[in-house]
């Protein structure tokens, strides 16, 4: 028997004016982009915003539908929105912003677990890191240099 450890590295950020100015321009577009969400069901808003190797800024919400199953998460509207506009672009950074209209949330929000597996999906297409920062409405921010350390024993093609 042999035990594994898995060391993952966050960094926290107490406030938005603690994070690079390109960052903190890239959180505002997420906030920007959260009060966009369709969410009527669960009245929980969520933005994203991507930093393109191009310079351009893409965004995404959550789409909610009547059909639960059918509604999709900000961060991969997002993506699947780079993805089809911009397919030869590296996704260097991503924002996440999230928000309830029950309950102020103040703690940082992280990713679905199949958001990270859609993240791990770009990160190997594009074959480069992409740093992740996420927060709620206010409060202390979360960075994650890749995915790999949100989603360790990364499912990728290598296994197919
Ligand atoms: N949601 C996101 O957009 N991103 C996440 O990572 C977590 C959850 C959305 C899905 C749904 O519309 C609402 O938040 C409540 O789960």
């Amino acid at each position: 028997m042999k035990n594994i450890r898995i060391e993952i590295n966050l960094e926290v950020f107490d406030t938005i004016s603690d994070l690079p100015s390109s960052i903190q321009t890239l959180m505002n577009k997420a906030h920007e982009a959260r009060e966009n969400a369709y969410a009527p069901y669960s009245q929980f808003k969520v933005g994203a915003a991507l930093q393109l190797d191009t310079g351009e800024i893409i965004l995404g919400n959550n789409q909610e539908n009547a059909a639960y199953p059918s509604g999709l998460c900000a961060e991969r509207v997002a993506i699947f929105h780079a993805g089809a506009t911009h397919p030869n672009a590296t996704i260097t950074t991503m924002a996440i912003s999230a928000k309830s209209l029950k309950n102020k949330v103040t703690s940082p929000v992280a990713p679905c677990g199949a958001c990270r597996q859609v993240l791990a999906e770009y990160e190997v297409k594009q074959n480069a890191f992409m740093a992740i920062y996420f927060m709620g409405e206010s409060g202390k921010i979360v960075k994650s240099n890749s995915i790999k350390d949100l989603l360790p024993l990364i499912f990728d093609s290598t296994f197919l």
